[in-house]
């Protein structure tokens, strides 16, 4: 299955030698590049000296200007705080959010956990409406689980 193909090339990215923001990259890379849906894919990762906030880490596609949301604020922040994916096939209907680009529709918001503990999040935002599948949230999570081996 496609999904299937693409974590196993991203288990080959996170098992190689290369530095953490560099694979982070990489895989930000595979994701938006194999599904056309994804158009803007980065990491958010939490800030351990500053408290409770979340830095913006690598990412493909538009630059934004959220590149420092505190824990509670936008999907990332309510994220922070759960501990669990929010996928929002309509941002407009939201009000706790933070608007990267007017072209954004939905978003799904995956954290990455290590012994528990939240460590980053995986952030796809799409130009479409209500793209995001239980397929989707079934990848992005093990790509999150993959992921998480780095910390
Ligand atoms: N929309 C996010 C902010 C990050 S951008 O999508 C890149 C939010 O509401 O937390």
């Amino acid at each position: 299955m496609f999904f299937e193909s693409v974590l196993a090339q991203i288990a080959t990215v996170v098992g190689g030698e290369s530095a953490r923001d560099e694979k982070l990259q990489a895989v930000a890379c595979l994701l938006k590049s194999a599904i056309p849906y994804y158009d803007w894919v980065g990491f958010y990762l939490v800030d351990t000296h500053g408290g409770n906030e979340l830095f913006l880490g690598p990412f493909e596609g538009e630059p934004t200007e959220h590149v420092r949301i505190p824990f509670g604020k936008g999907v990332c922040g309510q994220v922070a705080q759960k501990k669990e994916t929010v996928v929002v096939p309509d941002v407009s209907r939201l009000k706790n959010y933070l608007s990267c680009s007017a072209k954004v529709q939905s978003e799904i918001v995956v954290p990455i956990l290590q012994g528990g503990e939240l460590v980053a999040e995986l952030d796809i935002d799409s130009h479409a409406r209500a793209p995001f599948a239980d397929a989707d949230k079934m990848f992005l999570e093990k790509v999150a689980a993959i992921v998480a081996k780095l910390w």
